[in-house]
């Protein structure tokens, strides 16, 4: 019995100098604690063309062009899908190409030429391709919508000047706006109504009106 309580008392001693122990290991010594330094964002001054009109821009070196359209300069038909790159909604064009302008930063487009659903076309002067849309019912929900159009007026851009995509067949002879081209270029805008065909058909009607290859 006498045993029985000694152990108990010699392993409680144990565990007590142990905490103690611990307790003086991971105490900050007096005097040689130090704030954390404050973290500043970093700011840069950007300049470019949106839409027609010059915007100068202070900005967080971090800030995306889709939200420094959005969140800055308020043009909000650009839209925010995944953020991630996957989606295509927030596809604007940049010096006449199409990007996703929620993967690179606003910063790296100084004296760029940016051009968003809002510079396409007005609702009393919709660009061709926008109406295009509006006619063969281009859409449901329509948050994908902007992203489209910028991306279907830069493909027939792409077919006119005689890029290839990965289904044409001959690399060397001139683009066409068949189905499956059309389809394999528009694959980086996903349409969660579905309104894919609908679209091909809008794309199809505004290439033959415009003269592309067909
Ligand atoms: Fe940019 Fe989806 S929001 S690709
Ligand atoms: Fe709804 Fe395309 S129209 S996601």
């Amino acid at each position: 019995m006498y045993e029985a309580v000694d152990a108990e008392l010699s392993r409680r001693g144990v565990l007590a100098v142990g905490a103690a122990s611990m307790a003086v290991s991971v105490a900050p010594a007096v005097g040689s604690a130090r704030p954390a330094p404050e973290l500043q964002p970093s700011t840069a001054h950007v300049a470019f063309e949106v839409n027609g009109e010059r915007q100068a821009l202070e900005l967080d070196t971090r800030t995306t062009l889709l939200d420094a359209l959005r969140e800055h300069l308020h043009l909000t038909g650009s839209k925010k899908g995944c953020d991630h790159g996957q989606c295509g909604a927030c596809t604007v064009i940049v010096d006449g190409r199409r990007i996703n302008s929620c993967l690179t930063l606003a910063v790296m487009h100084e004296g760029s030429r940016v051009t968003t659903i809002e510079g396409l076309g007005s609702p009393g002067r919709l660009n061709p391709m926008q109406a295009a849309f509006v006619k063969h019912d281009g859409y449901q929900c329509g948050y994908c919508t902007p992203g489209q159009i910028c991306s279907a007026v830069a493909v027939l851009d792409e077919i006119r000047a005689g890029i290839p995509s990965h289904v044409s067949a001959d690399l060397n002879a001139p683009s066409a706006t068949t189905s499956d081209e059309l389809r394999e270029r528009m694959s980086g805008n996903i349409c969660r109504c579905g309104a894919y065909s609908n679209i091909i058909k809008a794309m199809s009607e505004v290439a033959e009106a415009s003269g592309t290859p067909a």
